[in-house]
């Protein structure tokens, strides 16, 4: 067995939509590009990017509720494209989700005690009466009182709700946990409260999370290590601090500068919004980079090791954000 619960080579993913007025005209979106990790048992690893950048396809990727245009996907060393359908249904068991939206994640028409059942029915073989037990179980687990078995989605509050969709998703004893965007539809108390959850369960059941959020005082929290996309490619990967403290990437930096400005500390970035289309070559983010030289836009760099476990997909990356320089 090896020590990375999920790696991904080299995993791209491409939808084809059709022209709203053009009929008969495609039009292809690459959503992920090329994008390769790893995700080691028992941490927790951060995503970050700006909305549009590939982060939920990538979610959907590693669950297998899509499949990659190209690459794979690989879980406990197994491509999850060679599995036969037994081992895909205790694959299914190992990997689970959770979505950002606690209000859509939930049927409206089952009791909580149903939505956590649900789950265990499909996946395991245990007995009602198990099934009961590990319902009650979970509540505890998530801090849910026992007397919410019985409510409705309608009748619980979104901090509630997300509480629910955990139970759910811890239910068959997942080794990894997709968090997409797990507490941004919640208000920051309660965000706090789901934070110190996710983490309380990692360090007791030694879960790994892939940990997606848009937040870097969230991700600096939480992960151990993070990696940022932009334009469905890694621009960047590595220890928390390396990417966080010393970020390399240009977009990068323009990211921890936006954290800090709304921190209340320094100026806002510079940072034209992204084209629905990134260029067609060279370096994805030239078109926006203050720092772009002629062959950033002839080439386009790949993810190099700048320090060890620190990776920057950069021909000129940025020298330490501490001592001001670039
Ligand atoms: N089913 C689909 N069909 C066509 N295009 C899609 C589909 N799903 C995602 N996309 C496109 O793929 C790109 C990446 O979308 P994705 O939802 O993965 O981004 P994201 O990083 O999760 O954004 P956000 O932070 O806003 O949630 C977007 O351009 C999106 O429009
Ligand atoms: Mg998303």
């Amino acid at each position: 067995m090896t020590a990375d619960v999920l790696m991904l080579e080299n995993v791209s993913k491409s939808y084809r939509t059709v022209g709203k007025w053009q009929y008969g005209h495609h039009h292809e979106v690459l959503a992920v590009r090329n994008v390769s990790l790893c995700v080691q048992y028992g941490e927790i690893y951060g995503l970050i990017g700006e909305s549009g950048s590939g982060k939920s396809t990538l979610a959907r990727l590693i669950v297998a509720l899509e499949q990659p245009t190209s690459g794979s996907v690989l879980i406990d060393g197994v491509n999850i494209a060679e599995m036969k359908p037994i081992a895909v249904r205790s694959m299914r068991r190992e990997m689970q989700i959770v979505f950002q939206d606690p209000y859509s994640a939930l049927d409206p028409s089952q009791t909580v005690e149903a939505a956590i059942e649900e789950p265990l029915l499909n996946l395991t073989a245990d007995s009602k009466a198990r099934r009961m037990q590990r319902i009650l179980e979970l509540l505890h687990e998530v801090g849910l009182p026992e007397r919410l078995a019985r409510a409705y989605p309608h009748q619980l509050s979104g901090g509630e709700r997300q509480r629910v969709c955990i139970a759910r998703a811890l239910a068959p004893h997942p080794r990894l946990l997709v968090c997409d965007e797990p507490v941004s539809a919640l208000d920051k108390s309660i965000q706090a409260q789901i934070l110190n959850l996710l983490r309380d369960l990692q360090r007791d059941q030694g879960l790994a999370y892939l940990f997606i959020s848009h937040d870097l005082a969230v991700i600096n929290h939480l992960c151990t290590r993070v990696a940022v996309m932009l334009r469905g490619r890694i621009v960047e990967e590595g220890d928390r601090l390396q990417v966080l403290l010393h970020g390399a990437h240009p977009y990068t930096r323009c990211l921890i500068e936006a954290a800090a400005y709304f921190a209340g500390n320094g100026v806002l970035p510079r940072l034209t919004p992204s084209a629905s289309k990134a260029p067609e070559n060279g370096c994805i983010f030239h078109d926006r980079c203050l720092h772009a030289q002629a062959r950033c836009r002839r080439e386009t760099p790949s993810l190099r090791e700048l320090m060890p476990g620190h990776r920057v997909a950069c021909h000129f990356p940025l020298s330490d954000v501490r001592d001001g320089s670039s």
